[in-house]
């Protein structure tokens, strides 16, 4: 056998040193960027996917109300959520936890009665679990709106506008659908429709609200998200947006303000405040129509407008959206109130334009109300306190009424004020 020179040994000293080198770069290397990207990520620097960019919103202090008040007027930014709204969460913890429970499993269809943020927040999160989005609206909701769906991904069904204890109303028509394609996947039904680019799902059309069935054989399944009834919304905000305000805040908040739709807003946050510490008041700001002020005040639902049989054909008499209810929803219920204010409209829109004009807050119509609460809860518990509301969406969705100046002269609600005077204050 050759004997080992010295330089056979450098050469084999070198290649080891090369092998050792590569495979720590291939493996050690490899594992310490995957380490240090989850240490990113759990530092919050990185989100992971869409589903993690909800939430964890930025509170804001709004400093006009704030100094005018005396007290420190916070909002909860949930306009900046990926999908625009507060409905964001609520969207991706009714998926989750059907998902979880198995009432809808993955490639499955999401149905909702609904043209407004909580559609548009179940049509944009849907895609991020492999689910597809199905949402009845009335035929007379604005074209808009079902574009805005169908823009997202989602499949609109129109149907003829009745009361909501007909069977067609279209919440009662999105459950029906939910039904509709979970005994289609049951019974693997085979379709044999040749338009199969998108075989989960038949395109929108517009139905009478019959039992036409929009979905092929071949859908797995769907889901009704049931915002108004299903708690999944409450948990939502009492899991979520609750421990945020508190973290946000330090826990030295002393009272938190906001209006409802189906509740789940106020409920979540007013019931996980309460519990945190009992000395937080929660309140309701509620806009004209709605029954719930009376029912938080005087323990009755009831309204003016009903009592005279003068209902108009806005559902709640109100420019407002998503807010002002006449019913109570399983959500609400949940809500952990001492008090409730009411809203007017012109308090409202005067209270978007001070916002834009003083802080640059180019806020919705519920957004604008609650900050009229927030506001109200100053002048009622006076200066020297912390008081938190939400900024639920932008005026972005807003511009056909709220921000519209035909629409608002049309109506009486011309912005005139120059301060918060339309509140009482200098
Ligand atoms: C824009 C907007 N703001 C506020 C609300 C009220 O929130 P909640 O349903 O949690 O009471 C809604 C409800 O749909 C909404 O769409």
């Amino acid at each position: 056998m050759a004997p080992v020179t010295v330089s056979t040994t450098g050469a084999i000293a070198v290649s080891l040193s090369m092998a050792v080198i590569s495979y720590f770069l291939c493996n050690y290397g490899s594992k310490l960027s995957w380490r240090s990207w989850l240490k990113q990520l759990s530092s919050k620097k990185l989100r992971n996917g869409l589903i993690d960019a909800i939430g964890n919103t930025p509170l804001i202090r709004i400093n006009s109300l704030s100094e005018a008040t005396g007290c420190e007027i916070l909002a909860k930014a949930e306009l900046l959520n990926p999908g625009g709204s507060v409905k964001d969460r609520v969207a991706v913890k009714i998926i989750q936890e059907a998902l979880d429970s198995g009432e809808l499993t993955h490639g499955g269809v999401v149905t909702e009665g609904s043209a407004g943020s909580t559609a548009i927040s179940l049509a944009t999160v849907a895609p991020s679990y492999g689910c597809k989005c199905h949402v009845v609206i009335p035929d007379d909701v604005a074209l808009e709106k079902s574009q805005k769906l169908e823009a997202l991904g989602a499949t609109v069904e129109r149907v003829r506008p009745v009361s909501i204890t007909h069977r067609d109303h279209y919440v009662n028509v999105a459950r029906r659908r939910a039904l509709e394609a979970n005994e289609l996947a049951s019974k693997h039904i085979k379709d044999d429709r040749k338009d199969a680019k998108d075989p989960g799902l038949i395109n929108s059309h517009t139905s009478e609200g019959g039992d036409i069935s929009v979905f092929s054989s071949n859908c797995k399944g769907g889901f009704f998200a049931d915002q108004f009834e299903n708690l999944a919304n409450f948990r939502a905000h009492y899991e979520g947006t609750g421990p945020e305000i508190w973290e946000q805040t330090d826990g030295s908040l002393h009272a938190f303000v906001a209006a409802a739709g189906t509740g789940g807003t106020l409920a979540g946050i007013s019931r996980f405040l309460q519990e945190k510490n009992p000395t937080i008041k929660c309140f309701l700001i509620d806009p004209p129509g709605s029954g719930l002020f009376n029912k938080v005040t005087r323990g009755v639902m009831y309204t003016k407008e009903e009592a005279e049989g003068r209902r108009l054909k806005n559902p709640f008499d109100t420019i407002t959206e998503g807010i002002g209810i006449n019913r109570l929803t399983n959500n609400f219920l949940m809500a952990e109130l001492d008090g409730a204010f009411r809203g007017t409209d012109m308090e409202a829109v005067e209270m978007s334009r001070f916002l834009l004009k003083n802080d640059g807050l180019f806020v919705g119509s519920s957004s604008a109300m609650n900050c009229v609460g927030a506001v109200r809860v100053a002048q009622s518990i006076g200066p020297g306190h912390t008081i938190v509301t939400i900024l639920c969406d932008s005026g972005m969705r807003h511009l056909s009424k709220f921000y519209d100046a035909q629409y608002l002269s049309q109506h009486g609600l011309t912005p005139s004020a120059t301060g918060l005077e339309f509140l009482g204050l200098g």
